[in-house]
């Protein structure tokens, strides 16, 4: 390519780093008329620019140079000022550059070249070489034990059904021998795969024996056959002759936590309905129960609101031309896309018949940009002056409490949201309003004098509580980010899902709120998975190994018989997307720390063991890559 980008670290102290930017011409020809657009994640200081000036809309940066030629093999220097935490990873640098030239009328891709750090990390983390286990079980079972023999499946081995709650299960369980051991049961043959009703057991739990006459499956419930066959599909055996067995042995198994789940944002970027359900059928082989879709945010609309078809022909879409600018990627391109209703009614069933509940995120009051450039005419409040700027940057990505556009906005996405999804959870969000918003909006003022509210956070409360009246109205329980109990905004009906910290949970279960824990230090799959700059990821929450994400325990420091445990629902892990642009990527950052956090969801706390997990997973990741599964190495 004949442009180049250098972005290099001069100089770096605690929450201060200086920058230097560099922008070769290495073609004969001048640019002229010519601005520089690039991305970056983190809040360029705007008087700290040499050379020119920076417009930054979150992520997305346009400088306009204090020179209007770069004439052919010609360099332009700039520099800039971050208040940040030290950069030690190369995604930490420009995501993203383009060059527009001409008054706009040419648009030129640009070399990145990996950003020159000051102090990336020494350490590494590496783990102890392990010795694989006979059987590679993740989640390790409660209970189990191992017999001598072993169960030969044959062409003659069929699959039969003696519990009419196991249908889903067994059909997927036929569609993942198929797909992982090329095994397809006749529909007349021999019962060697049975599932059968155990009235006795609660939901979730199973019981599988392997003997000489066959492999017995036993729940009481849907999600119980599901987990049972996801233990089943893991035991199979494969020898040279392409030959299954199954090991002979007596499993007794239930879940620890009720709820175990896994959150995807599919706003910063679109992830294909295919991504979602592959991920979503990985989620089942793990024995999750909830898979948490974040529809919406700043950055992207995702779900079809038919009574607002703006919210997708607007809001699902990114580009230099469009109301919403490029984000994190995809610079010189129109990107988005959405889920049609049709789609997300085949997402949920193909969850469902997987044990899986699909919870919606509609992420109000903040983080609604998308929403706001669709619907002015409804959501823009004109005579706001307020100024604020949220965590990723924007200057107007919040609802406004006091006008009545939001109102019938948010009655419209939930009437559909709770009509469309079987889950009695919905989740509102409520997360990261930032400091200083609705302050300068009369309309807002007026709100708080009528309703006597001393600060701008009531409005929040003001705006939750009509979520929670609607969705309870729409028989729905509301659910949403530990930020939605500040202030006591809400009922503690309100499941609280915390992931600032650990205390944050603490505090609401002593409160009387039921919790789930997502603490971004152990369970956020976005984090990198080591020190070395080339990890993939963000580290603001911490840098996640997979030891660290293994040795989670929710709330660790709570006797194990405290009442205030039966408040912890349970445990979920996130994806946020803001660097997951590709299935490959995704895979990356998902596995293998996926499998560990199952199993601090599932395995009780005396059954938990490093290195026993270890040497499971070394035997576990040949059916990663039967499943072509781009997992990280973790002996690499
Ligand atoms: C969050 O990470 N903002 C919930």
């Amino acid at each position: 390519m004949s442009y180049r980008v250098e972005l290099a670290v001069l100089s770096e102290q605690k929450q201060f780093c200086r920058f230097g930017l560099t922008i070769h011409n290495l073609s004969d020809k001048d640019l002229t008329d010519w601005r520089l657009q690039f991305i970056i994640d983190r809040f360029i200081l705007p008087d700290s620019f040499t050379h020119g000036e920076v417009v930054q809309i979150g992520s997305f940066c346009t400088v306009q140079p204090d020179v209007d030629c770069l004439a052919a093999n010609q360099h332009y220097y700039c520099e800039f000022s971050i208040n940040t935490a030290p950069l030690r990873f190369y995604t930490d640098g420009f995501k993203d550059a383009l060059i527009v030239a001409d008054g706009g009328e040419n648009k030129y891709p640009v070399t990145l070249t990996p950003i020159a750090l000051a102090s990336p990390f020494r350490e590494r983390s590496e783990l102890a070489q392990a010795k694989p286990s006979e059987l590679a079980l993740i989640p390790k079972p409660n209970h189990i034990e191992v017999q001598d023999g072993y169960f030969s499946l044959t062409h003659s081995s069929q699959i039969t059904l003696q519990a009419s709650l196991a249908e889903k299960a067994a059909t997927w369980l036929q569609q993942e021998l198929t797909q992982l051991y090329d095994f397809t049961a006749p529909a007349i043959g021999q019962s060697d795969i049975v599932y059968r009703n155990n009235p006795t057991l609660d939901e979730g739990e199973y019981q599988l024996t392997v003997n000489s006459s066959g492999a017995r499956l036993e729940s009481g419930s849907r999600s119980g056959f599901v987990h049972a066959s996801a233990t089943l599909i893991q035991l199979i055996q494969v020898d040279e002759q392409h030959n299954l067995s199954i090991p002979y042995l007596k499993i007794i198994d239930r879940p620890r936590f009720k709820y175990r789940g896994m959150m995807l944002d599919c706003a910063r970027h679109f992830h294909s309905l295919e991504m979602v359900k592959r991920l979503i059928n990985q989620l089942a082989h793990y024995k999750f129960n909830t898979f948490h879709w974040h529809l919406t945010d700043d950055e992207g609309w995702r779900i079809e609101i038919k009574s607002l078809p703006e919210l997708t022909s607007i809001g699902a879409y990114r580009g230099t031309q469009t109301a919403l600018e490029p984000q994190y990627s995809h610079l010189a391109d129109v990107y988005g896309g959405y889920y049609s209703q049709e789609e997300i009614k085949e997402v949920i069933a193909y969850a469902e018949e997987r044990g899986i509940n699909v919870i919606p995120e509609i992420d109000i009051p903040g983080h609604c940009r998308a929403a706001i450039k669709s619907l002015p005419d409804l959501l823009a409040d004109p005579e706001d002056r307020s100024q604020y700027r949220s965590i990723q940057h924007y200057n107007d990505n919040v609802l406004s409490p006091a006008l009545p556009g939001t109102y019938l906005f948010l009655d419209k996405v939930l009437e559909e949201v709770a009509e469309l999804f079987p889950s009695t959870w919905v989740h509102i969000g409520a997360d990261e309003v930032p400091d200083g918003v609705w302050l300068e909006s009369p309309a807002c003022q007026a709100l708080m004098k009528q309703e006597g509210y001393q600060s701008a956070k009531e409005l929040q409360g003001h705006l939750l509580r009509y979520a929670e009246k609607k969705l309870r109205s729409l028989g729905k329980r509301m659910v949403g980010w530990e930020e939605a109990q500040h202030g006591d905004k809400v009922s503690k009906d309100t499941v609280i899902y915390s992931w600032l910290s650990e205390e944050a949970a603490l505090n609401c279960a002593k409160q009387g709120f039921d919790v789930i824990l997502q603490p971004g230090q152990s369970t956020y799959l976005d984090m990198t998975q080591d020190y070395s700059p080339e990890e993939p990821g963000v580290d603001w929450a911490a840098v996640i190994p997979l030891e660290n994400a293994y040795r989670y325990e929710p709330l660790a420091q709570v006797p194990e018989h405290d009442p205030i445990r039966k408040r912890i629902l349970g445990i979920q892990c996130a994806l946020w997307s803001e660097i997951v642009t590709t299935q490959s990527r995704m895979d990356y950052m998902i596995f293998p720390r996926l499998t560990a956090m199952a199993e601090a969801c599932w395995t009780e706390k005396p059954a938990r063991d490093w290195e026993d997990y270890l040497s499971r997973l070394k035997s576990h990741l040949a059916l990663l890559d039967k499943q072509e599964i781009e997992y990280r190495q973790p002996w690499k």
